[in-house]
């Protein structure tokens, strides 16, 4: 990736500082290290590849060099942005979608941080907290998507199906211009995280709507049922089938193929 070309094409937005890496361990964990050395909001990490890029629930993020795009934005949430603070998965996962959108594509949302084309991932995101005593000092997003077929890892690696925007454009759009557009989106809906519009438009995304899922959740007991939309901090609501709605948190969902 070009860092002159980069610096160049985000100046526009109104960010914090910018840090590029030709190759680094995760953007996460330098964005995690420099926010609590005092990093402003809208502060970004960015790199060509990471070494040791990491998933939800500890799985490997796989950023070979010059295929993907991989970076870490630094908030410190707002008053009111603090009540709503896990719907900024969400906040994430429709800028990646709206930017997507605008490549002429027809992406979804798989809940709760993985962006979906064609039903395969291209995209993911891993947010972290972290605390002052009780109220959240800051916050880190981060943002995988695979551009280029070489960022696809290989089919024993993976725990669902993947795929690349090159896959479906048939050729590999512009990393610095695609992070422009997800930014921009980022910047623009930020405001109306609060709104009921937001979340309107969160579930209008969502993929498998009022279909039938597994909701795999860890050591706790599996959830089934079909997606009935969020609740207003971004869970997840299940109709199961005893007619009770079910609260889902966190957890891995799967489309359930009933005969
Ligand atoms: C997931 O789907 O499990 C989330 C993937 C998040 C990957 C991104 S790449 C940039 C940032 N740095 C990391 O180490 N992880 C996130």
């Amino acid at each position: 990736m070009d860092q002159q070309e980069l610096i160049q094409t985000l100046s526009s937005l109104p960010l914090g500082d910018i840090r590029y890496f030709n190759s680094i361990g995760s953007t996460n964990d330098e964005a995690l290290t420099w926010a609590a050395t005092g990093a402003d909001d809208l502060s970004i990490v960015i790199a060509d590849e990471q070494t040791a890029g990491r998933g939800r629930l500890d799985r490997p993020w796989f950023t070979p060099p010059a295929t993907a795009l991989a970076f870490s934005l630094i908030l410190h949430p707002k008053a009111d942005e603090k009540p709503h603070l896990s719907r900024i998965v969400g906040l994430a996962a429709l800028s990646l979608a709206d930017a997507f959108g605008k490549l002429g594509l027809a992406p979804q949302i798989k809940w709760p941080n993985d962006i979906l084309l064609n039903g395969c991932k291209v995209a993911g995101i891993l947010t972290e907290l972290t605390w002052a005593g009780e109220e959240v000092d800051y916050m880190v997003v981060g943002v995988g998507v695979n551009v280029a077929k070489g960022a696809v890892p290989a089919i024993e690696a993976l725990t669902f199906p993947a795929i690349s925007l090159e896959h479906v454009l048939g050729e590999a759009p512009d990393r610095i211009r695609l992070l422009h557009n997800i930014l921009t989106s980022f910047i623009a809906l930020r405001p109306h995280l609060h709104s009921a519009s937001f979340m309107a438009a969160w579930e209008k995304s969502l993929a498998y709507s009022g279909r039938e899922v597994q909701v795999e959740m860890g050591s706790e007991q599996a959830v089934t049922g079909k997606i009935a939309g969020l609740g207003s901090d971004g869970s997840l609501r299940i109709l199961d089938a005893h007619g009770r709605t079910v609260t889902v948190r966190f957890g891995d969902v799967r489309l359930r193929l009933v005969a």
